[in-house]
């Protein structure tokens, strides 16, 4: 009988004892493990007599429990206190100022972007896009340059290396080749997954990203266009005249813009002419409408009629015209940024500054900015 309360007021105490988890189930293998302590009295149980076992039974029985209990105790105490240093520890100290949350802001050439998509919507045309990565025959042949035209040249266009059949793709240097496709695909040449298209008349406009080795504050080597295509039976220079016209003063959001027409050179249009936007960019910034600053802010014409062939539209049954405008040209314009290479530095303060709010989408209804 001495020798279990011994033994229970022995294991008792280092229960008592045991300073964290580890040591606790260490005193919980040494009395009730396999060969724990108790764990070799309860064997002895085997070997008695009836009588003695009787008596010896419950008395070791109980040891084992009360031990058990006290341990599960002890555990249950050590895990409360764990939990509270753990919680004193990591508690979040809410006087602390948060850390200003970062807000995204819209790109001005996105904005502009979907601004003047908004604008060509509202006059019925449709989207297109195509591949940034053209071929020669989209970008130039296609379109009616010359085999030994200028701008085909290395200064001007970015090649890719030959590929594996021999031919130098190159990264588009207008989004001109786009109409190429949407004539091409109206004609039933090609799958309808390469751009959005439709059997003449079409009237679409189609926006990207343009690619030309050339950098000063109205240049940059990627810079944005907005091409528009109109193919009908009857459309003439008036039609285009008129639509730009009428597209400058909403998307400045004004009367006073003054423009102008020169005639130009494109292999692909015939006439062809080029726009400018009066402007004052002598202090900081861009104001339109005043000084006496010219913008070139497009190139247009009427398609020419070895395009259309090219394309496979006989040029007999449809005309029309096409334009190119500058997308971030007119961001700048319109925005008032003086340098065209600032909008691609990746400088977050301009774009904090210069930057739109995600809920401000272009509406024609609403307000476009
Ligand atoms: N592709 C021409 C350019 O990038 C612009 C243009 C488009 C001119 C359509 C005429 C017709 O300069």
């Amino acid at each position: 009988m001495t020798d279990l309360s011994q033994l229970e007021a022995e294991i008792s105490g280092r229960v008592a004892q045991a300073a964290d988890l580890a040591a606790l189930d260490a005193v919980r293998v040494s009395a009730l493990g396999k060969s724990g302590s108790i764990s070799e009295l309860l064997k002895t149980l085997g070997a008695m007599s009836p009588d003695e076992r009787r008596e010896r039974g419950p008395q070791i029985n109980g040891l084992r429990d009360r031990v058990g209990q006290a341990i599960a105790a002890r555990k249950a105490e050590l895990e409360a206190a764990e939990l509270d240093a753990r919680l004193a520890a990591e508690r979040v100290d809410l006087s602390l100022p948060a850390p200003p949350a970062r807000r995204g802001r819209v790109h001005p050439t996105m904005q502009v972007m979907d601004e003047m998509i908004a604008i060509f919507a509202d006059m019925g045309f449709g989207l297109a896009e195509g591949p940034d990565i053209e071929d020669d025959f989209h970008n130039f042949t296609a379109l009616n340059f010359p085999p030994k035209h200028p701008a085909r040249e290395m200064h001007d266009t970015f090649w890719l290396p030959e590929d594996a059949n021999g031919e130098r793709k190159l990264l588009r240097t207008h989004t001109s080749p786009v109409q190429v496709r949407v004539m091409q695909q109206a004609n039933g040449k090609l799958p309808s997954w390469i751009a959005a298209g439709q059997a003449p008349p079409i009237r679409v406009v189609i926006p990207g990203r343009v690619y030309r080795s050339d950098s000063d504050a109205t240049h940059t080597p990627m810079f944005h266009q907005l091409e528009g295509l109109v193919i009908d039976r009857t459309i003439h220079m008036g039609h285009l005249k008129w639509t730009l016209d009428a597209f400058t003063r909403r998307f400045f959001e004004t009367e006073a813009v003054v423009t102008r027409f020169r005639p130009h050179h494109f292999p692909f249009t015939e006439p062809s002419a080029e726009m400018d936007v009066q402007c004052d960019r002598s202090g900081g910034a861009v104001k339109i409408g005043e000084g006496s600053d010219w913008l070139e802010i497009l190139g247009g014409g009427m398609v020419h009629p070895n395009v259309l062939r090219n394309c496979g539209l006989d040029p007999d049954e449809w005309q029309g015209f096409a334009f190119g405008l500058g997308v971030d040209r007119l961001g700048m314009l319109k925005y008032g940024m003086p340098d065209l290479r600032d909008m691609f530095a990746g400088d977050p303060r301009w774009l904090a500054h210069y930057g739109f709010s995600a809920f401000a989408a272009p509406n024609p209804a609403t307000g476009l900015s």
